[in-house]
């Protein structure tokens, strides 16, 4: 649970604080004054990544040298800094850390946003995204894998790139690259086979009708990687990169029997990428024992009152939530809420 926030020069905030309610927060305000960058500077004060940056320089406040942001979780203290020049600085508990992997054990996340329908119909690179941000809250060693299987890839695609005289150097990186492969596909595999059930319950919970929907993990090179890899050796020196492993990966998702790129209607698609997150953050919640932080950015607009009512419904009530929107004039009967609004770059309680 986050207890309070602070942020300098992070997007439009100069300086801002937020100490959100341990339940229910109802942030609403006007476009544009801030209320996704707010849950932005959350998501990465706890998980170090923004749901909507590819890079962080692009949350620094313009005209800004860096941004810092500081979190309270109960009696852990986070502080990251950026600048473009010294990159990433973090601290726990007032301690500078060389590594993320202390600092990334504090705080879960779950995060929704309108940009979670491109899960469904958009590319695969999003739906790794989508489960590397699971695996890393919910697997102790999935962070080091995926960077080593990363640093891996990059020299192996470099030295492919030069050409056919550097294979001794490139088969010297297919140890590495096969190592961490196989241990990031087996968290993958072993994440959706639990994900697959439980988004199909959420769908079903969220959606009038009831929709069946399926989950599949598939490997690029199915299931042996070291194969696969031998057998693309020919093709590869051709493309000059590598062409099987977990950055190749996808998970196929179906509704009705159906691919849901394709045959879901964008009502559908969004029900389906919505059950997705509840999936994952009801997933992190079996793995370490306690619930993520629930991020909605601004979601309700793009669904109907009944849809609405029935995700607020599902939001569990002993999770933080934190939900904004421009109005919330639809809402009839909620529980108790903290009710929040955002003024000059400021955060207020309404
Ligand atoms: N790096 C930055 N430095 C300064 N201002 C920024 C930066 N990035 C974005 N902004 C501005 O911050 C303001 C708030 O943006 P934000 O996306 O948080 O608004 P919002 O309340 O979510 O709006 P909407 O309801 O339209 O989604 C915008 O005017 C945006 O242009
Ligand atoms: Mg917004």
């Amino acid at each position: 649970m986050l207890d309070s926030l602070v942020l300098h020069d992070f997007r439009c905030f100069a300086r801002a604080e937020f100490h959100p309610a341990p339940g229910l927060n109802l942030l609403s305000a006007p476009n544009a004054s801030g209320k996704s960058s707010l849950l932005e500077g959350i998501c990465v004060a706890l998980r170090l990544q923004s749901p909507r940056a590819g890079m962080l320089t692009e949350a620094v406040r313009r005209g800004a040298g860096g941004f810092s942001l500081r979190g309270r979780c109960g009696d852990r203290e986070l502080a990251c800094h950026y600048s473009a020049g010294e990159g990433r600085q973090l601290k726990l508990d007032g301690v500078a850390q060389r590594k993320s992997e202390d600092y990334l054990r504090v705080g879960l996340v779950a995060f929704f946003a309108n940009e979670d329908i491109e899960l469904v119909r958009g590319s695969s690179s999003k739906r790794r995204r989508f489960v590397d941000f699971l695996a890393i809250q919910c697997d102790a060693g999935y962070l080091k894998n995926l960077r080593a299987y990363e640093r891996a890839l990059r020299s192996r695609n470099f030295l492919l790139k030069e050409g056919a005289h550097r294979g001794r150097e490139i088969t010297a990186y297919d140890g590495p690259l096969l190592a961490a492969g196989d241990y990031l596909g087996g968290v993958r595999r072993g994440l959706c086979a639990e994900l697959g059930p439980m988004v199909a319950r959420h769908v079903t919970a969220i959606s009038p009708r009831a929709e069946v929907s399926g989950l599949r993990y598939e490997r690029s090179g199915g299931d042996d990687l070291a194969a696969a890899l031998a057998a693309s050796a020919g093709e590869e020196r051709r493309l000059r990169q590598t062409l099987v492993g977990p950055h190749r990966d996808d998970i196929l998702l179906e509704l009705e029997g159906a691919a849901a790129a394709t045959f879901a209607s964008e009502g559908q698609q969004r029900t389906l990428a919505l059950a997705l997150r509840l999936a994952q953050a009801e997933l992190i919640r079996s793995r370490r024992g306690s619930p993520p932080v629930y991020l909605l950015d601004d979601i309700f607009g793009e669904l109907d009152t009944e849809r609405r009512r029935r995700l607020l419904r599902v939001l569990p009530g002993d999770a933080q939530r934190i939900l904004t929107t421009t109005n919330w004039q639809w809402l009839e009967e909620a529980e108790e809420a903290a009710e929040w609004t955002i003024r000059d770059a400021r955060v207020a309680r309404v």
